[in-house]
């Protein structure tokens, strides 16, 4: 079957994650072979001949799943049929800035992102929102597109759960694909919470799973060394990993943030396989997460958008983490709400 061209929004596309996502997308890395796309790069003006600059090098990839490229900065140009919109342009902390000053800049770009993508998107468009905050710029977007289901907004919290997978393959020296069914919960921030209490990992020679953390107690010598690890070391390296990126590059992730982003895309429309993965969504009060903030939560697709799993048994001390990102993300709310938005 012959699939019409999939219109795919990516503000900030003239930025380092926008110039990692782009080609990628074009040669069918996000959609799949034989769905072709057509890309629309919004920009502000101060970023309009790097966006322009990559479209020009698009051209130049010749790729047969592209149907047209467009650069603009005007939000209703470039979500106008907007199938899938990937808001990755933000307003970064600045030298002083305070997080109430950060989050009304970004409602000040993401109120008006959303307005605009409820005025002119396609009916089934779904948005996933990188730029930070993350979880809450896409509570404003969702705010401001009342006539789009709120249940199409998402944040990224993909990188997180990839970042869990590694720490985690390192340690029990397995590959990535050995292990499954870890959770990102709450925020993407320092206050998120990495849960390995229901992941596994199979045993390469009997092909058997064993719960990680058993798996963890067998290399670390014992239940205690393997809880006192995740505490102190796997549960901050992980929330903290984005930070450690800053320090060592000198700026933020890039290529795993894009790479994060293509494979939650992929993961909702194409389906997740074996076991779930972490996006953030806008909570229906599943564990207990206010109605309407969006949270990352372990999450499935069967190739129609991502779904909670629901039914997982928290002990007190997972709830008691969870509560505290979530808390994060209540303050979030709040301040944008006293700045009138959501
Ligand atoms: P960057 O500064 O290289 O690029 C951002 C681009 O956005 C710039 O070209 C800028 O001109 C553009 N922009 C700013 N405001 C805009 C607007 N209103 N409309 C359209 N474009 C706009 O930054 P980057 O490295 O590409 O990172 C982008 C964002 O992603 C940052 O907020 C960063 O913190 C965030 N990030 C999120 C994750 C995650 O896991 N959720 C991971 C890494 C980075
Ligand atoms: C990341 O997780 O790498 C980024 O969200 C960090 C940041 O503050 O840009």
């Amino acid at each position: 079957m012959a699939y019409a061209p999939t219109t795919v929004t990516i503000t900030g596309a003239g930025g380092q994650i926008g110039y990692a996502l782009l080609f990628r997308i074009a040669a069918g890395g996000m959609l799949g072979q034989g769905r072709p796309v057509r890309l629309k790069l919004l920009e502000i003006p101060q970023g309009m001949r790097a966006a322009e600059g990559a479209a020009l090098e698009l051209q130049d990839g010749a790729f047969p799943l592209l149907a047209g490229v467009e650069v603009s900065d005007d939000p209703r140009t470039a979500f106008d049929g907007c199938n899938i919109a990937l808001l990755v342009g933000a307003r970064p902390r600045g030298p002083g800035m305070e997080r109430a000053d950060l989050l009304a800049a970004n409602a000040g770009i993401f109120g008006p992102q959303g307005a605009a993508i409820n005025a002119v998107a396609a009916d089934d468009v779904r948005v996933v929102v990188v730029g930070n905050p993350a979880n809450t710029n896409a509570l404003i977007a969702a705010a401001s597109a009342p006539d789009v289901p709120a249940d199409r907004f998402e944040a990224l919290t993909r990188l997180d759960h990839n970042r869990a997978l590694g720490q985690l393959a390192a340690v029990l020296e397995v590959p990535v694909s050995a292990i499954r069914d870890v959770t990102i919960w709450g925020n993407h921030s320092a206050t998120q919470f990495p849960d390995v209490a229901h992941a596994t990992v199979s045993d390469p020679s009997t092909g058997s799973r064993i719960g990680v953390v058993d798996a963890l107690a067998e290399r670390l010598g014992g239940r205690e060394a393997a809880e006192r690890w995740l505490d102190e070391t796997f549960i901050p390296r992980v929330a903290g990993r984005g930070a450690e990126i800053i320090e060592v590059r000198g700026s933020s992730s890039v290529a795993s943030a894009a790479h994060a982003a293509i494979s939650h895309v992929r993961d909702s429309v194409l389906g997740t396989t074996e076991g779930w993965t972490s996006a953030a969504l806008v909570s229906r009060g599943e564990y207990g997460v206010p109605e309407g903030l969006v949270s990352s939560y372990p999450v499935t697709s069967t190739g129609d958008g991502y779904r909670i799993v629901e039914g997982l048994e928290l002990d007190a001390r997972s709830r008691a983490r969870v509560d505290a990102s979530v808390a994060e993300l209540v303050a979030e709310r709040d301040a944008v709400r006293a700045l009138g938005v959501a």
